[in-house]
């Protein structure tokens, strides 16, 4: 077991976003969460990559109480993340974006940012994922003129550029056509795969890429987990689809 939450609340004042979350993550697993909007996804994530401490329970990555360290931290142990809305910086380029990535991984401060183009191995790491992602022709392009779904590309890349063990996803293809849907999900699989990632963690809306891609989805509502099962016992599971699924995707 990789990753394991136990018991995780979250309050905000009153409003109880998150109640009572416990799951595990295991090696090789690609995990889906799901739910309706305000169902507490992106604040599980924020939990789960220390952004945000929770209100009460643990989070163990690696054997190791991680709640509330902070993503830098994190991300020095071996563990990434992307955003719901992109976060890249639009006067940077492709290649550039990357390459503050990598300084961040290797720990080096932002004052190294001025000479970033002299640094070898900050080069060299930029243009491997840029390369793994199918960047690399447009490394010299500013972030903002690239089309949406390559912005979320990039985002997920810089992710990778951390060179994390295990990667959590906000909504990695959201805002993006179908055709780019798959497109960015098959370039995610496949440079996990060539970094030897150990566990992926999505949340997704689109249950097409959800079912296509997931070993487990996890499903929540209203701050609670509903489902916790294969995609095959999710598809079975009438509250699932009652609530969070719907019936687009009941009916085929
Ligand atoms: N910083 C915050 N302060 C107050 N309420 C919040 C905050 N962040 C999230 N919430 C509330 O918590 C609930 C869950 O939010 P969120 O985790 O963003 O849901 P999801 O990602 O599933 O749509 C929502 O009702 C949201 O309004
Ligand atoms: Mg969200």
């Amino acid at each position: 077991m990789i990753l394991r939450a136990d018991g995780l609340r979250k309050l905000y004042g009153e409003f109880c976003a998150l109640d009572g979350v416990s799951l595990t993550v295991d090696q090789g697993e690609f995990v889906s969460i799901i739910g309706p909007n305000g169902a507490g996804k992106s604040t599980l994530i924020n939990i789960l990559t220390g952004m945000t401490p929770p209100s009460s329970g643990s989070v163990r990555f690696k054997d190791r109480e991680v709640a509330g360290i902070g993503s830098v931290r994190l991300a020095r142990l071996g563990m990434a993340r992307s955003f719901q809305l992109v976060q890249i910086f639009p006067d940077l380029t492709v290649l550039e974006t990357l390459q503050a990535a990598v300084v961040s991984r290797l720990g080096r401060g932002t004052r190294l940012f001025t000479s970033l183009a002299r640094d070898r191995e900050v080069q060299a790491g930029a243009l491997e994922v840029a390369e793994l992602f199918g960047l690399a022709e447009r490394r010299h392009v500013p972030a903002r003129q690239l089309p949406q779904g390559d912005k979320k590309l990039l985002d997920v890349a810089s992710a990778f550029a951390l060179r994390p063990e295990i990667i959590l996803l906000d909504e990695p293809t959201s805002g993006v056509s179908t055709a780019d849907k798959t497109a960015i999900m098959e370039t995610l699989v496949a440079a996990s795969r060539r970094i030897g990632l150990r566990a992926i963690i999505q949340v997704e809306h689109d249950m097409d890429i959800v079912f296509a891609y997931s070993d487990r989805i996890i499903a929540l509502h209203q701050g609670k987990v509903l489902a916790d099962a294969a995609p095959a016992a999710i598809l079975s599971n009438q509250r699932v689809i009652d609530t969070v699924i719907g019936r687009r995707a009941a009916t085929g």
